[in-house]
């Protein structure tokens, strides 16, 4: 997917600030009530790591590498209906969140760069609504 690289690229320079995933996770509870309430029993010290690591991985999937694709899956049908079931209407709110924990540590931020990482995580986040209402095989 074009642009992959420059936003990987950007992912890596926020990601050598430690608090980018808890900056994200204090706006993302914050950005919309319903939200808070789904993590009421997490841990969230596995959480970031998991975060953190399913970025990279909804980035390589995009780029056109099958490597992380069937972790990523695992993931999609954990947010479905029959799992955790998270409203698709929320996944704006991960999105701006992300990109306004990113664009604070990104100091090669720009307007053009914000476009093309909020392209790619529509992409992403379309990638786990195909697995929204998945139906087992029987
Ligand atoms: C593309 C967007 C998203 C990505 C990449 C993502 C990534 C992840 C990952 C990697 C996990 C850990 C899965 C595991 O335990 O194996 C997770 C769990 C979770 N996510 Fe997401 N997520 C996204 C969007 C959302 C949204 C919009 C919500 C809305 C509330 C949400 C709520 C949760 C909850 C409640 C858990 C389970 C936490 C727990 O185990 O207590 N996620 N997510």
């Amino acid at each position: 997917m074009e642009g992959i690289d420059l936003v990987t690229q950007s992912y890596g320079r926020a990601c050598l600030h430690p608090q980018l995933i808890d900056r994200f996770y204090e706006i993302f509870l914050a950005s919309h009530p319903d939200i808070k309430p789904f993590f009421r029993h997490t841990d969230f010290v596995k959480q970031k790591l998991l975060l953190k690591t399913g970025v990279i991985m909804l980035l390589t999937h995009l780029e056109g590498k099958s490597a992380w694709t069937e972790n990523l899956i695992h993931i999609a049908r954990r947010h479905s209906k029959q799992e955790l079931n998270i409203p698709p209407s929320l996944y704006q709110f991960w999105i701006d969140s992300l990109i306004s924990a990113v664009k604070e540590y990104d100091n090669k931020w720009n307007p053009e760069l914000e476009r093309i990482w909020r392209k790619i995580l529509r992409a992403g986040v379309d990638f786990l609504l195909e697995h929204y209402d998945h139906v087992e095989a029987t």
